[in-house]
């Protein structure tokens, strides 16, 4: 079984290429490296011992597509490749939907060319918006508070009614909470360029002497401790859940939602405070304003993941923060 992996050497997409090859899937990328480095296939070949086939382009780019498909026998597609920053989109609307929408839409097109029917879809917590109670449930109202937001539900739509419009399609729209951490072999993980916009990386260049302190945003949400709940889902769950995506996929037709989270959340300090457990050391950190666009909390029902997928995440809090900052030490070379 060959899947297409678009976007597959980022930060979710390399995991998902791991936990596929040991599931016994062949994988192919495609990736533009506007958000990645070639050297990642060289670290998914140390884990993995096998080495993926990359070709560099734009899911835009339906020549290259038709390199791919006429390459490959593809009999499934992960669509990950996509810009992701919200306070960037805000900025840079029309590309965001462009790359986003527009991708996903060339992407439909060479599936339909090459009659290969599976779609597994990079959807996000987003989507519900800043209106729903939590925990929350796939059946929800969606919304979207930013561009970014709004590319996503404007793709879960279009991929829903091309499901509905031919019979033989088969959907999985994985609506991720927060990923973090990384690998185990602290080979790959997130590694965002720039000034992270995430909590998570953020911590960890406070933990490795980048940045001197994390900025706390908001100390008065209706949280227990007044800051920020979010849902963290370890990375290599996450990928795990698109392998059990693949396989429900094989039996079920049509669209579905299916949220992707631990089904728990912790705060923002709470988050800092696991981080300094696997670091062994407090870090520094200051409160200050809430950000704008954030939410009090954001949490996932998991019960139709569990129901459909039988999928359950395995790793906590804990293992998130040491496989994080296992990679963290890695990448910049601290002993
Ligand atoms: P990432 O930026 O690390 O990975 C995206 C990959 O896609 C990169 O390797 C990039 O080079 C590639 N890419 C971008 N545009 C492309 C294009 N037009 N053609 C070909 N390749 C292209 O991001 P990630 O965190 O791995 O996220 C993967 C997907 O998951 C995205 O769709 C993102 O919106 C979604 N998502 C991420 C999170 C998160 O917290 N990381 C949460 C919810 C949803
Ligand atoms: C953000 C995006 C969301 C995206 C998700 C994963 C916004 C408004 N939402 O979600 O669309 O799907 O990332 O990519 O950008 N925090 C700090 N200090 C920091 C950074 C964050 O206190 O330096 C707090 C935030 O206020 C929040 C929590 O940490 O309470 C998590 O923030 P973040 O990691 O950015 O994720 P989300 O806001 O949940």
């Amino acid at each position: 079984m060959k899947v297409l992996v678009t976007g597959g050497i980022g930060y979710i997409g390399s995991h998902t290429c791991v936990e596929l090859i040991e599931a016994g899937y062949d994988v192919v990328v495609l990736d533009n490296l506007s958000n990645s480095h070639p050297a990642i296939i060289d670290a998914i070949e140390k884990i993995t011992s096998k080495r993926i086939p990359l070709y560099v382009g734009d899911v835009r780019d339906s020549d290259v597509l038709d390199k791919v498909f006429t390459e490959n026998e593809i009999d499934s597609v992960i669509h990950f490749a996509a810009l992701k920053c919200v306070p960037e989109s805000v900025r840079m609307p029309v590309e965001y939907y462009d790359c986003n929408v527009g991708g996903t839409i060339s992407i439909i097109k060479a599936m339909k060319k090459y009659g290969v029917t599976k779609f597994v879809f990079s959807s996000s917590a987003t989507v519900y918006g800043a209106d729903n109670p939590v925990p929350f449930k796939e059946d929800f109202p969606l919304s979207a508070t930013s561009p970014y937001g709004m590319t996503k539900v404007a793709m879960e739509r279009i991929l829903t009614d091309t499901a509905n419009a031919d019979e033989n399609w088969s959907v999985a729209l994985l609506r991720y909470f927060n990923p973090i951490g990384a690998h185990k072999s602290g080979l790959i993980g997130d590694n965002p360029q720039g000034i992270p916009n995430n909590l998570f990386p953020y911590i960890a260049r406070v933990a490795a002497g980048i940045y001197p302190e994390l900025s706390v945003f908001g100390n008065d949400y209706n949280t227990p401790d007044g800051t920020g709940v979010r849902d963290y889902i370890h990375v290599v769950d996450l990928a795990r859940g698109h392998v059990a995506a693949l396989d429900y996929l094989e039996t079920h037709k049509g669209a579905e939602a299916i949220n992707l989270g631990a089904g728990h959340g912790y705060s923002v300090l709470e988050v800092l405070h696991a981080f300094e457990k696997a670091v062994g050391h407090k870090l520094p950190f200051k409160f200050m304003p809430r950000r704008a666009g954030d939410i009090d909390e954001m949490c996932a029902h998991t019960e139709k993941a569990e129901k459909l997928l039988s999928y359950k995440t395995k790793y906590g809090i804990d293992e998130m923060c040491e496989d994080g900052w296992r990679y963290t030490k890695k990448f910049y070379g601290i002993e």
